[in-house]
């Protein structure tokens, strides 16, 4: 569906199911995304994929390495709210299975889809104040702000750890470098408007 440089994103399928769970469960990608849940059961995730394949709100996608084809992990479209036009997004990688650089890679492709595909004009998330690759790839990498920091909000490695929250609109993903290479993964080149066709052809020149 998204094609990166380094990764493709697509809608999650029943294969994947596993494997998200693994994800879930994996110690590194538990104590550095912000929601915590108990530990998933394998066999759990039909239900949980059921329920929020029937949720407008939320788009749940599965990041597979270009080279492989294999699932490396999940990102995608939360808490969608159409009146303001915002939504909220992340994304998890297996360590040790995604290329470097396909978190970068991940959340352009997720930008230019949501700003230029979707719809929407603001993009936001939240990232704990040790997650150094996070914030490298969402604020250093895809030009997010850092707008706010909740101070000893969550609570890890049995400490009150600080919260940063960070957004980007669609004009942060235009000022990229990289932006124009990501609209046209998503998008397809640009085409020109075809000229009216209502419009009348020119008169031939009478000459008298
Ligand atoms: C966060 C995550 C998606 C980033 O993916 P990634 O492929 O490592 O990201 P990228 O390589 O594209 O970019 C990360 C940047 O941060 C830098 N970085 C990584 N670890 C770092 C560290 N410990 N200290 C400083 N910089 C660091 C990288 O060097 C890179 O910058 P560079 O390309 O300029 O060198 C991935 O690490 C992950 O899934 N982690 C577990 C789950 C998670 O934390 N999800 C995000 C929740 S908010």
């Amino acid at each position: 569906m998204l094609t990166g440089r380094l990764v493709e994103i697509r809608p999650v399928l029943a294969e994947d199911l596993a494997f998200l769970a693994d994800l879930a469960n994996t110690r590194q990608v538990r104590t550095h995304v912000v929601g915590w849940d108990w530990p998933l059961a394998a066999d759990g995730q039909r239900d949980w994929h059921q329920r929020s394949a029937g949720d407008p709100r939320t788009r749940r996608l599965t990041v597979t390495d270009r080279a492989t084809g294999e699932p490396v992990g999940m990102t995608g479209l939360w808490d969608v709210d159409w009146h303001n036009r915002s939504a909220l997004t992340a994304v998890k990688l297996m360590p040790g299975l995604a290329p470097r650089g396909a978190g970068s890679d991940s959340i352009m492709l997720v930008m230019a889809w949501a700003f230029y595909e979707v719809g929407l004009r603001r993009l936001h998330s939240t990232i704990l104040d040790f997650n150094a690759a996070s914030l490298g790839a969402y604020v250093r990498r895809c030009g997010w702000r850092v707008e706010g920091r909740e101070v000893a909000s969550v609570f890890r490695f049995g400490q009150w750890r600080d919260l940063f929250r960070v957004a980007a609109l669609r004009a942060d993903f235009d000022a990229l470098p990289d932006a124009a290479e990501y609209l046209e993964r998503v998008c397809g080149p640009v085409r020109p408007a075809v000229p009216d066709p209502a419009a009348r052809p020119d008169e031939p020149l009478t000459t008298s």
